[in-house]
């Protein structure tokens, strides 16, 4: 049966450190979106996650646009982009408001999480997100959904990010220069989340991880909500500079090893070929062991999952862990890493792929799409279309806005 489609046209883009991945679709009356249009080029300007300098990354994104314009057919006009990058931060909060009539209403729910919300931030931090646990009425705990609840006390429990306003202004910027309006901001691992991760997974309690070029996103879940967030600025570039360093290398050989022979676990060399790199100076090669490479490769992977495996212990998430851990990101395609996690955690551990409909399935189902194809279900899912905001009318203040009306998003 011919599937009916929306006619509406919906954007995202992922502003990752290492590339820009555009995706036009639309949603299906069955709510299944489909891809009509990709975009990718390397990124420039970006660092660990944020811009660095405004005029090369808005160069790419303007080349992936066009690439996605003229693969969809359409003149992309606005867009939901991911923010990431060490300035982020999180927290969970609470709240709590009377009910005045006895039952909650729509403004008591927004009234406690106002109260949840109302939590001094450091200087330059500003809200991204606010998202809800969990309700209660008169302390009986855990509710989804509580309007039209009797009681006499409404509570609310939250997960607060927040990010700092020059990055989120940054990046705005950057799309604007390249033509785009951008309708929305969402913490990447939350998109990467929403493209990878099944409800049963989110409902029983799971950990995602992208692994991208310069940051590593985690986000907790379990009951359907969001339980922790993290960022951390190490990811895939910094084994890539390692290599550089550790085997004399130019920044491009070293990628290059790395993506053909690269391996995390020692164990899994099977024979110890030599191969030939590019050395730094001057055009010559010389050979060395794929040993020499996993020599290298394996303590940062060790090392990185190590950090987040601290945090979540030090922090008493292995709770939420019950379905285990995903890892996505273009980091995640590093051959054994799932066994160097599968050690480190002790639980199961899979890799997370976003299942894209488009035409040729191999172009996009890979990890490293999975935030762009997240930051589509969420455009897809919340049909933003006139509620822009705009870098010159209005600037943080009609951001704010748009971020009071996250409050429902990703639960
Ligand atoms: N086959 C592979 N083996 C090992 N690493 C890989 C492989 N393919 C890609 N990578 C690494 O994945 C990283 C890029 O991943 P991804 O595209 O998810 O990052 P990004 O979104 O651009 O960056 P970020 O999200 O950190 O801003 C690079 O460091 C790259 O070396
Ligand atoms: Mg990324």
């Amino acid at each position: 049966m011919k599937k009916v489609f929306t006619d509406k046209l919906l954007t995202a883009i992922d502003i990752g450190t290492t590339k820009i991945c555009v995706l036009v679709g639309h949603k299906s009356a069955d709510g299944t979106v489909e891809v009509v249009g990709v975009g990718r080029v390397p990124s420039e300007g970006l660092k660990k996650g944020v811009v660095v300098d405004i005029a090369k990354a808005a160069y790419s994104i303007k080349q992936a646009v066009k690439e996605a314009e003229i693969m969809a057919n359409t003149t992309i006009e606005s867009a939901v982009i991911g923010i990431s990058g060490g300035h982020i931060q999180s927290r969970n909060s609470y709240g709590a408001v009377p009910l005045e009539k006895g039952e909650v209403r729509q403004e008591d729910i927004a009234a406690v999480m106002a109260a949840a919300r109302a939590v001094p931030l450091a200087e330059g931090q500003q809200i991204l997100h606010v998202l809800p646990q969990f309700f209660s009425v008169d302390g009986q705990d855990r509710i989804n959904d509580p309007l039209g609840m009797h009681g006499i006390r409404l509570e609310a429990q939250v997960h607060i990010i927040t990010g700092s306003v020059s990055s989120v202004q940054n990046l705005v910027k950057c799309c604007e220069l390249a033509g785009v309006k951008v309708q929305d901001v969402v913490l990447e691992q939350l998109a990467s989340a929403q493209a990878v991760l099944s409800d049963d997974e989110r409902e029983l309690g799971v950990g995602v991880l992208d692994i991208g070029g310069g940051t590593s996103d985690l986000a907790l879940y379990q009951r359907g909500a969001i339980r922790h967030t993290m960022v951390l600025p190490v990811a895939g570039n910094h084994f890539t500079n390692d290599l550089a360093i550790g085997l004399r290398t130019t920044i491009n050989d070293a990628e290059r090893v790395k993506r053909d022979y690269g391996l995390a676990d020692l164990n899994l060399l099977k024979e110890d070929n030599e191969l030939e790199i590019e050395m730094v100076q001057g055009g010559k090669t010389r050979m060395i062991h794929r040993s020499d490479l996993v020599a290298i490769l394996e303590p940062r992977a060790q090392e990185l999952l190590s950090i987040v495996h601290e945090e979540i212990i030090a922090r008493n998430l292995e709770s939420y862990l019950i379905s285990g851990l995903v890892i996505t990101g273009g980091g995640s395609l590093l051959e054994g890493i799932q066994d160097v996690a599968h050690a480190i955690f002790d639980l199961p551990i899979r890799l997370g792929k976003p299942h894209i409909q488009i035409g040729d399935p191999d172009l996009l189902n890979n990890p490293m799409y999975a935030t762009g194809y997240g930051l589509l279900l969420h455009a897809t899912k919340n049909q933003l279309s006139s509620d822009l905001y705009s870098h010159h009318d209005g600037g943080i203040g009609r951001l704010l806005i748009r971020m009071k009306s996250w409050v429902s998003d990703f639960f």
